[in-house]
């Protein structure tokens, strides 16, 4: 039996994840908004391109989040965006009303499920979800650090102009203006990027990393990216549904590692069928560690201004 996904929020990268999860043929999908018509229109002009991409995966639009039943992931994007010059923290107002209600949904009509959260302030939403949710701590995590980590190893190969495929990289910390790109295990083919590249240009491309969504802000003027969100997204899915135990930055929540508690914050960690299965708790730099910290303490003084927790 194919299993199900639920996508709340059916803008670009609500959409965009139904399309690549259809394409891959990873799970039926529901794809659910509160605006009437959109999810539906959008569902069926993906469902008609499957003969021409080759997949049978369903997708249904709908308002009705009772259509979440069995789903084994709900991946939450829906709430505003950002505008130029806007921080993701400026939305945790608005944006943490909309994550309580859908979550309240969530809980009611899908209390088995994984969520994924996506809605920015990233970590904070992930918090709130999880509180609403009541869900263990393992079956709720937000996708930051996946996106960060694509973009910093994008730039680069870029830079070096060498193959993708042969950076690896880590961004920790928020997905946030605080978030840690982590010098130490960047290689090239397993070769610390330092031997191929002075301070300054690294230095530079972690700058441009941690500005890499308010950039295409400032380009788009409405509207953030959702190419790279979406992919981000389904790489996390994946890994979830295939149980491949990948091993990702992701949102999880801390009880005590790294010196951090009761929040959430981009870490590796090993996905798999039960979600996040383990947090790896790497050797850091002390200046590493205290950025980390850092950005715990940013993301803490967010959910402090909401008032609705
Ligand atoms: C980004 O970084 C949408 O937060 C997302 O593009």
């Amino acid at each position: 039996m194919k299993s199900k996904v639920s996508v709340i929020g059916s803008g670009f990268v609500g959409a965009m994840t139904a399309q690549r999860i259809t394409e891959k043929n990873l799970a039926d999908v529901a794809l659910i908004d509160i605006i009437e018509g959109i999810p539906q229109g959008k569902a069926l002009d993906i469902s008609q391109s499957c003969t021409l991409e080759g997949f049978d995966a369903a997708i249904t639009g709908t308002n009705d989040f009772s259509d979440i039943r069995g789903s084994s992931i709900v991946v939450i994007t829906a709430g505003f965006p950002r505008t130029p010059g806007m921080t993701r923290e400026d939305l945790v107002l608005k944006n943490g009303t909309v994550i309580r209600s859908v979550t309240e949904k969530i809980r009611e009509y899908a209390p088995e499920c994984i969520i994924i959260t996506v809605t920015n302030p990233l970590d904070v939403m992930t918090h709130l979800a999880w509180k609403v949710s009541g869900f263990h701590e393992h079956r709720v995590m937000g996708m930051g650090g996946v996106l960060d980590t694509a973009r910093y190893k994008y730039f680069l190969a870029r830079e070096l102009d060498v193959s993708i495929k042969d950076i690896d990289a880590l961004v920790l910390g928020s997905h946030g203006d605080t978030m840690v790109p982590i010098a130490g295990y960047t290689t090239v083919k397993g070769v610390p990027v330092s031997q191929f590249m002075n301070k300054d240009r690294l230095d530079a491309i972690i700058e441009r990393t941690k500005k890499g969504g308010a950039e295409i802000v400032q380009l788009l003027r409405s509207g953030s990216a959702w190419h790279a969100p979406s992919a981000s997204i389904v790489a996390m899915v994946e890994a979830i549904l295939r149980d491949s135990k990948r091993v990702m930055p992701v949102s999880a929540y801390l009880r005590g590692e790294y010196g951090i508690v009761d929040v959430h914050i981009g870490v590796p960690v090993k996905l798999g069928s039960s979600g996040v299965e383990e947090i790896f708790e790497i050797e850091l730099t002390d200046e590493e560690l205290a950025a980390l910290r850092e950005s715990a303490d940013a993301i803490k003084e967010t959910i402090g201004k909401l008032t609705i927790l």
